[in-house]
């Protein structure tokens, strides 16, 4: 069903709020607590459909979760080798970290599996994984040009593997990972631009002898995952829209509390920073072994930069927030290195360029990124190509904009940020459904 959003002029923002659970971490505490012997309580999992998904997928692999009440979840872990075929494929929806972190589970299999996708991830490239993968001994098949469905055949043993990742990406190094924990020898994986660690860091916790420091992580097969607790903090992402929204919106002042702050994630923060806006981190502490801190955040006034390749990694999910801040800063913002951006959800540089051309902004695309130049942003009609990044992004962009921003495709929002409308309004938002 398609839902669509108009977001209008929105006075000062004010308030104090918390944003959901982290979904990567939910993603993956889901995975390793079925794989674990014992029983494990997750506390502020992400009731988005993305991490519900996993969730039914190991259901269906045979593993008992229960549901005590909403974003908890307790799993009675059935052990490495304890999960059982699904007589039907396994539905992945929009979520590329389930279905890339499920074929490093899954390569090493007694059964086989079938893992499907909704349209967007169906034309989502696979072969970063599923190349790896069959290095170790896997056998996968996918759909022309390296796209789901993927058909893993179970019953082939797996083989440590040495791999340097081609690209920059925390799904294809947990999906090796997650494979070597079945293979034979040591499995150790190298990236050039150190990515989100939560896998290393539960399968630590989950009691997995593993080494890693930042740009490489390195494990050998056959011990076992013992059950463990799991808090997890909000998630930086979702905070990043209330970020740029207060920053941008005049006389707003926001605090979010509680929002988890792993290094590798907070990219958006020190570009926000460089740009001038007033984001401060109070009461920093550990909340389920990540640092977290409430942030505050004031509006400022930004100025356009060339944000530091480097920080592309550490805040890949957070362009299409940052591409607002640029329509808005004084001056040009200048993105490169980040061509991953356009397999993401949807091509984000190309469908960011054309809402903020269609709201009056210049925007000149080149293939690793973009640049924008601030102005006034107009009212108009836009589509989020079904990328709830990008819906949620122009929801932002209309509390500043000189008329209303209609933004089709919203339905997918439901996919990470559940509840972002009543959470958008709390703050004076001016956020309505259709
Ligand atoms: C994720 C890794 C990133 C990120 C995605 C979540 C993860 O993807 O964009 O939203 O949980 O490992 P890539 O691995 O494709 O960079």
């Amino acid at each position: 069903m398609s839902i669509d959003w108009t977001s209008s002029h929105a006075p000062a923002l004010a308030g104090e709020i918390a944003v959901p659970g982290d979904k990567s971490i939910s993603h993956r505490a889901i995975m390793l607590a079925a794989l674990a012997e014992g029983c494990s309580r997750i506390d502020g999992f992400l009731e988005g459909e993305d991490t519900r998904a996993t969730a039914r997928i190991f259901a269906d692999l045979g593993v008992r979760i229960e549901t005590p009440n909403a974003s908890r979840r307790i799993v009675h872990g059935v052990g490495l080798h304890g999960l059982r075929g699904a007589a039907r494929p396994l539905d992945c929806g929009n979520s590329g970290t389930c279905m890339r972190l499920l074929c490093g589970v899954l390569a090493g299999q007694a059964f086989d599996s079938t893992l499907v996708g909704d349209e967007s991830l169906s034309r989502r490239p696979m072969r970063r994984v599923t190349e790896p993968l069959a290095a170790m001994g896997a056998r996968i098949d996918s759909g022309e040009g390296g796209v789901p469905p993927l058909r893993i055949a179970g019953g082939h043993r797996l083989r440590g593997i040495d791999y340097i990742t081609p690209v920059a990406s925390a799904q294809v190094k947990s999906a090796v990972l997650l494979a070597g924990l079945q293979a034979d020898g040591e499995t150790e994986v190298r990236e050039a631009h150190p990515t989100r660690d939560y896998t290393e860091r539960m399968l630590a916790a989950f009691g997995w002898p593993i080494a890693f420091e930042p740009g490489r992580a390195r494990l050998a097969g056959g011990h076992r995952l013992r059950a463990t607790d799991v808090v997890v903090p909000a998630d930086f992402s979702s905070a990043a829209f209330f970020l740029v929204a207060a920053s941008i919106v005049p006389g707003s002042r926001l605090l979010l509390r509680a929002v988890g702050l792993n290094p590798r994630r907070t990219g958006l923060l020190q570009a926000l920073r460089l740009m001038g806006a007033d984001i401060r981190e109070h009461a920093p502490r550990e909340l389920g072994g990540e640092p977290v801190a409430d942030l505050e955040v004031r509006h400022a006034r930004l100025r356009g930069i060339d944000v530091p390749v480097e920080l592309v990694p550490d805040m890949i999910d957070e362009f299409p927030a940052l591409f607002v801040a640029a329509a808005v800063a004084d001056g040009i913002t200048r993105v490169r290195g980040a061509a991953e951006l356009r397999v993401k959800e949807s091509d984000r540089i190309a469908v960011m360029a054309a809402g903020l051309r269609r709201l009056g902004i210049p925007v000149e695309e080149t293939p690793d990124g973009a640049s924008i130049t601030g102005g006034r942003l107009a009212g108009g009609e836009v589509d989020s190509a079904g990328d709830h990044r990008i819906a949620m992004s122009f929801a932002v962009a209309g509390a500043v904009a000189a008329g209303p921003v209609r933004i089709g495709d919203c339905a997918n929002v439901a996919t990470s940020f559940p509840g972002f409308v009543d959470l958008a309004r709390a703050i004076g938002m001016a956020v309505a459904e259709g």
